[in-house]
């Protein structure tokens, strides 16, 4: 996104903050379940949100699964919902679905991930960061931290398929791009849950001299950064010392690790996904305003450097 779109979408999403919401409005939201520690933050923040709008919310947990999704949107259209919000496991297989809900006349706002579709009328917006951004920042970040050493690097990807997995892996990719000292040696899906990250990358420590050929860590989300970090120290190896951590998120349990020299660095991705989308909708339904196609949400670098023990504690009781 270019910077002049980004203040124009951060001033639109700003001037929403102040409209009045239609209260008693009813939101279907289709959320993908509860893979990580961010996921379940942000069912509950979006519960807040609609609480604090008296937005009558229905959420539908699709347990990782597209078919339940594709259901779910059928039921909240059959319903006749004010407006859904869909958070999509995948970024493929939408358009029919969201044909159905546009010839309904109501409104989709996708909320953390994208889709890939030739037609963006299907969506009244998408409340998401910049994930290629995310990754960019994470491998700089490696970049910066190991210099000229040379440094084979592990990496954890989220979901096949989803628009994270794909665009952290990117961004990462490119900002690693010409410095040869880097080389990602084993890359894997983790599916964003701390077990699997745990499972992979024992296989990777395995697989690697028992991790002594491995220099770094990065994690497509802290839950699997987290769960790593337990297979790292099983295989007596000191994560944040002997090998490098970085991930994505910004959740408590990251900022525990970072606290205790386990992990080093995470870049944030904000739970209230929510607000702004309320937000957009409530000037939608109320005044016609037609939001931008994206309202980018801020993607910060954190590191110890960060007061890492308060944002702990700061986030602990967020409902991550
Ligand atoms: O779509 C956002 C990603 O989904 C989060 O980074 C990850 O933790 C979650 O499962």
């Amino acid at each position: 996104m270019k910077i002049k779109t980004f203040l124009v979408a951060t001033a639109l999403a700003a001037s929403f903050a102040g409209s009045a919401f239609a209260a008693g409005m009813t939101v279907g939201f289709s959320q993908i379940g509860s893979e990580s520690g961010w996921r379940a933050a942000e069912t509950s923040v979006t519960k807040q949100e609609a609480e604090k709008r008296g937005v009558d919310l229905k959420i539908a947990d699709a347990q990782q699964k597209q078919e339940n999704q594709l259901k779910a949107i059928r039921s909240f259209v059959a319903q006749g919902v004010d407006a859904i919000f869909l958070a999509p496991v995948v970024a493929t297989g939408w358009d029919d679905v969201l044909e159905e809900a546009k010839d309904a006349d109501i409104p989709v706002i996708l909320l953390d991930r994208t889709i890939d579709t030739a037609d963006d009328s299907l969506y009244l917006t998408a409340v998401t960061s910049d994930t290629v951004h995310e990754g960019r920042v994470a491998g700089e970040w490696l970049v910066n931290a190991v210099g000229d050493k040379p440094c084979n690097v592990v990496e954890l990807q989220g979901t096949v398929g989803s628009s994270p997995a794909i665009n952290r892996k990117k961004g990462f990719d490119e900002a690693i791009a010409g410095h040869d000292n880097l080389k990602i040696v084993r890359t894997q899906t983790g599916d964003f849950t701390r077990t699997k990250g745990k499972e992979v990358m024992e296989s990777f420590l395995k697989a690697e001299d028992g991790g002594k050929n491995i220099c770094a860590l990065y994690a497509h989300n802290d839950d699997m950064a987290v769960g790593a970090i337990q297979a790292i120290k099983e295989a007596g190896l000191k994560p944040g010392t002997d090998i490098l951590v970085v991930s994505i998120d910004a959740v408590p349990d990251i900022f525990k690790a970072i606290a205790d020299g386990e992990a080093n660095a995470t870049v944030e991705l904000t739970p209230n996904m929510a607000g702004p989308a309320f937000d957009a909708l409530a000037a939608f339904k109320d005044a016609g305003t037609v939001p931008p196609k994206w309202i980018q949400t801020e993607s910060k670098l954190y590191t110890k450097d960060n007061d890492p023990s308060g944002e702990y504690e700061r986030r602990k009781g967020l409902g991550y």
